[in-house]
């Protein structure tokens, strides 16, 4: 693999000051093509390889409790949590905090291999890197002994470092606008890490994981009866100022934090299942911004801790990462407000497969990527059309009232997918494509080979948009265009995910870049769980070969892009590793 090619000449030097053509020239050029890889160190710096916990010495720990499985709050079943209404809603207390946390954020187990051992996560990532960072925002709140202010998740303690100090009177303005025992959530990425590894292609992972960790955290409210909704309004300098990435002397000479986005959670219905929110009628609506003045103020408080460095050197720096998070930079707020569900909402779409009776915290915690599939195992065909409804969003709704997750995301889906399907009873194998928003038919039609031939896939439910393009086996041509990994092959089925590119990004702006991968990394996330809670498993695939992936359905040009590629099958465990459980480490006195 040569990892220095004169073609990656059309870079940063030579392109239009627009942040629009920015990233898109980061994306051209961080393709990976058969002759070529996007540019990355090509081997493995072990020596500085990045710290996976980022700690802030000098700021007081406050350790969440350790629960078991069966201690308060207990999981729901696994399918109640995609059922508006149907899980007990849990006010915010410490366990409440911990139960979220655990299920967003936490050490899943530690893989131990001769003398190596690293820690897995509830939220996948590239590589194993980790480059999320959790955060949390609280307001003064009866039942949580938790001094009102900004707390950074630690996850291999799983416990919050008390970041900065906020007014009680300051915090409860900024969140006056939203329910009763409302509070923020916060993510960041350190690029550092991911960048070690893969080198330029590394800023479109870490969003990929920012979109897994807005999913395992939506998915964690909805265990525990809470509401969750990005504020996507806010931008970008207000994210840094209330999570303080802004903080030159905090991060003087250590990997620099880039603030990614903010969510609001709030428990909607007390166990009786009374609404909380007494203040609140139906009707009413909640902003996706805050107000930027009072952030301003909040982060002029009393802050604690000096960031850790997680690096002894960095070899390379790779510029062109900093360059695409500067094109891709928010700038603009906005005043955009959203509807309060007001209870009515119906449950997801009535789905046709006869469902594991797991809790959803069984399904969370066993959650794994397959590092190989047995290339034998096939699901049902009313598994497989189960799994593509759970990623339709209904953008026909208002966003709170969409099913769990996509009630989080403030946007109409944007993202499709073309699937190479393999072994599902009752299909064909061949490769189809499931339009999330019908609406966007002819767009997507229209973006690939006219000469296709679109057959609603037969035995489908309704309302499912998807459509058969080929008949055929495409086992090999699936591993081909996945780096040559097996895994694209062996499985049950696998799939890209087209993102509705060069028109979206002309039209919104050059933030809209990182926000793709965090609609994937969402949709990823839905299906990693719904993989599991199937008796297989999934994977996500970061690595595949951009535009022969485009070519197979003719796109020619940036209408759509393929960002992300997924597959889900019959997993083969590695029988060399030995599991240890996540928190054997920690000793909490009685
Ligand atoms: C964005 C993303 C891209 C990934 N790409 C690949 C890939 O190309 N090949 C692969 O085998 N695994 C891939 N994975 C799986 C990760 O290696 C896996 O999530 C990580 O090792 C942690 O293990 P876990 O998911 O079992 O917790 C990817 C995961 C994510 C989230």
């Amino acid at each position: 693999m040569s990892t220095d090619s004169p073609d990656h000449s059309t870079t940063a030097e030579t392109v239009s000051s627009d942040p629009v053509d920015q990233v898109i020239n980061y994306h051209i050029r961080t393709k990976h093509h058969f002759n070529r890889y996007a540019r990355s160190l090509g081997f493995l710096d072990w020596v500085n390889q990045p710290d996976p916990f980022r700690r802030y010495e000098g700021a007081q720990l406050f350790p969440l409790p350790l629960l078991e499985a069966d201690e308060e709050p207990v999981s729901p079943a696994y399918e109640a949590i995609y059922e508006y209404g149907r899980v007990p809603c849990q006010p915010v207390s410490l366990s409440a905090l911990s139960r979220f946390f655990e299920f967003a954020l936490a050490l899943s187990a530690w893989k131990k291999a001769g003398d190596s051992e690293w820690a897995l996560r509830m939220n996948p990532s590239s590589g194993n890197l980790h480059p999320t960072e959790g955060y949390v925002v609280l307001p003064e709140l009866v039942g949580l002994d938790l001094k009102p202010g900004l707390y950074h998740y630690a996850p291999k303690e799983h416990g919050l470092e008390f970041r900065a100090e906020f007014s009680v009177e300051l915090i409860a303005r900024l969140l006056a606008p939203f329910p009763v025992g409302a509070f923020l959530f916060g993510l960041t990425s350190i690029h550092w890490r991911e960048a070690w590894k893969y080198g330029e292609r590394a800023f479109r992972y870490c969003n990929h994981d920012v979109g897994h960790a807005i999913g395992t955290a939506r998915i964690a409210a909805a265990t525990l009866g809470w509401q969750m909704t990005l504020l996507d309004a806010v931008d970008q300098n207000t994210v840094a100022l209330l999570l303080g990435t802004n903080r030159t002397d905090d991060f003087a000479d250590v990997e620099a934090e880039h603030p990614d986005c903010l969510a609001v959670l709030w428990p909607v219905r007390d166990v009786k299942g009374e609404t909380l929110d007494v203040k609140r009628e139906e009707g009413s609506e909640i902003p996706l911004f805050l107000d930027a003045t009072i952030v301003k103020e909040l982060a002029d408080g009393t802050w604690h801790g000096k960031a850790n460095r997680l690096s002894g050197e960095h070899g390379v720096h790779w510029d062109i990462i900093d360059e695409v998070a500067d094109a891709s930079w928010k700038t603009q707020a906005d005043n955009r407000t959203i509807a309060l569900a007001a209870g009515s909402v119906s449950a997801s779409p009535t789905l046709h497969a006869s469902r594991a009776t797991s809790n959803a915290g069984t399904i969370i915690r066993q959650r794994r990527s397959a590092v190989a599939f047995d290339g034998k195992t096939a699901i049902s065909s009313a598994t497989f059309f189960h799994m593509m409804q759970r990623v339709l969003p209904r953008p026909d709704r208002p966003q709170l009232e969409r099913p769990m997750p996509w009630d989080v995301w403030p946007y109409d889906p944007a993202i499709h997918l073309v699937i190479f399907v393999h072994r599902v009873d009752g299909l064909t194998p061949g490769l189809y494509v499931l339009v999330r928003d019908t609406k966007k038919l002819a767009f997507v039609q229209q973006s690939m080979n006219p000469e296709l031939t679109w057959t609603i896939a037969p035995g489908c439910p309704d309302g499912l948009p998807l459509y058969r393009l080929f008949e055929g086996d495409a086992r090999k041509l699936a591993v081909q265009v996945s780096c040559q990994q097996d895994i694209a092959g062996d499985s049950a089925f696998s799939f890209g995910m087209l993102a509705e590119f060069e028109g979206t990004l002309r039209e919104r702006g050059a933030w809209w870049y990182p926000r793709m991968f965090w609609e994937s990394g969402l949709l990823g996330q839905v299906l990693y769980l719904e993989a599991e809670a199937a008796g297989v498993r999934a994977t996500g695939i970061g690595c595949f070969f951009d535009d022969p992936v485009h070519e197979i359905v003719g796109i020619k040009n940036l209408t759509l892009q393929s960002l992300y590629h997924f597959t889900i099958g019959g997993p083969v465990e590695d029988g060399r590793l030995q599991t240890l459980p996540p928190y054997g480490h920690v000793k909490r006195e009685g």
